[in-house]
């Protein structure tokens, strides 16, 4: 089914490595729906890792998250939220090098914590984090139920 997913190229990639990234999304066959470059605040930061707030490394990736531009995209495609987290790869660069050496992790991320790419873990954590990100402008993306 058609579906969609937020990923995000964090600070760590944004600048160096954005146009290939989006490059390769798009040439996976994922269609771009809404796109927009943020410098999130500490408060919006926190909220969007709500989900990790009792992580020892939560200090650490809100910093890392609010220290310089980051892009935030809508994607559509068929089954888009398995299909980008295979293309980002595991959290960990160093597992991704290992089983998928083409992924965007394997290639870009210098650590667990500076992993150059997010993406939802499942269809309604992605729209919930759609919804934070973008607003109610969102909703013309929606796939339609059926
Ligand atoms: P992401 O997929 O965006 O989801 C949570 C983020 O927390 C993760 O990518 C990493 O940036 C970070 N993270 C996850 N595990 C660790 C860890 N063990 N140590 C430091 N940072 C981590």
């Amino acid at each position: 089914p058609q579906q969609r997913t937020l990923a995000v190229i964090k600070p760590d990639a944004l600048e160096e490595h954005r146009d290939t990234i989006l490059e390769e999304i798009r040439g996976r066959g994922f269609t771009v729906a809404q796109l927009k470059e943020t410098v999130l605040s500490r408060e919006m930061a926190e909220e969007f890792y709500k989900e990790h707030r009792e992580k020892p490394f939560f200090t650490q990736l809100v910093d890392f998250m609010c220290r310089g531009p980051c892009m935030m995209l809508i994607l559509t495609k068929e089954n888009a939220v398995e299909e980008w987290q295979a293309m980002m790869g595991p959290s960990d660069p160093e597992k991704a090098r290992e089983i998928s050496p083409w992924s965007l992790r394997a290639r870009f991320a210098a650590d667990i914590l500076h992993n150059s790419v997010h993406g939802s873990s499942n269809e309604q954590h992605a729209e919930e984090k759609i919804r934070f990100v973008f607003g109610d402008i969102s909703a013309d993306a929606a796939p339609t139920a059926d």
